[in-house]
């Protein structure tokens, strides 16, 4: 597995909102997430590192969120992924995680890393998601410099949200539907 570089961890370990990194390679276990990682979803490292970010879906279905995951990691159309996703955190209550992902490449064109970026969008406010996602394009942005310097990239930008208020409005009837019967 490839080494990280110091200056990205050094950037995780500083940032305010939650990122997450794994292997290109195997099924994509993860190598570091930071601490806004860790209060959002109740996860210490010990319980996520080395293992497929999945976990945090438990049994929801998840199909269409997932389709788009996969057609992202699987072909080099995508140069990044935008979706909501239900999520569990460790104590077992859900959320809807609107969640970016994008690749870490090589001068070659090699991709090194996947990166990602989680945020609860169904227990949020608009005013909230518009900070947050100006958050992470500032975020990618600095990002790139601190990558220059170990010869690798970043792919993609980032899509904002354009109607945060409809994104958490449906982010919390996803959430008021998973409260209902089947899910206690
Ligand atoms: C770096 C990284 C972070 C991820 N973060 C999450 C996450 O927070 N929540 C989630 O449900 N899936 C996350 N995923 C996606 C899943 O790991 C997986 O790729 C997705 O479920 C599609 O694959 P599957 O259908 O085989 O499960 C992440 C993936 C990567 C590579």
């Amino acid at each position: 597995m490839q080494n990280i570089p110091a200056e990205l961890v050094q950037y995780f370990e500083a940032s305010h909102i939650a990122l997450a990194l794994a292997a290109a390679t195997d099924d994509n276990p993860l190598m570091l997430v930071n601490e806004p990682f860790r209060r959002l979803t109740g996860y210490d490292d010990e319980d996520v590192i080395g293992r497929n970010c999945r976990l945090l879906q438990r049994d929801a279905d998840n199909r269409e969120a997932r389709e788009k995951i996969r057609a992202f990691l699987d072909s080099g159309r995508h140069a990044s992924v935008r979706t909501p996703i239900v999520n569990f955190r460790k104590d077992g209550k859900p959320f809807v995680n609107l969640l970016y992902m994008s690749k870490l490449k090589t001068l070659s064109g090699e991709v090194r890393f996947l990166f990602a970026s989680q945020f609860d969008v169904s227990r949020s406010q608009p005013e909230l998601l518009s900070a947050y996602d100006a958050e992470l394009s500032r975020t990618l942005s600095r990002l790139s410099p601190t990558l220059a310097e170990s010869g690798m990239v970043i792919e993609g930008s980032l899509m904002t949200i354009a109607n945060s208020v409809a994104t958490v409005a449906q982010a919390k009837l996803t959430l008021a539907d998973l409260d209902g019967p089947g899910f206690p």
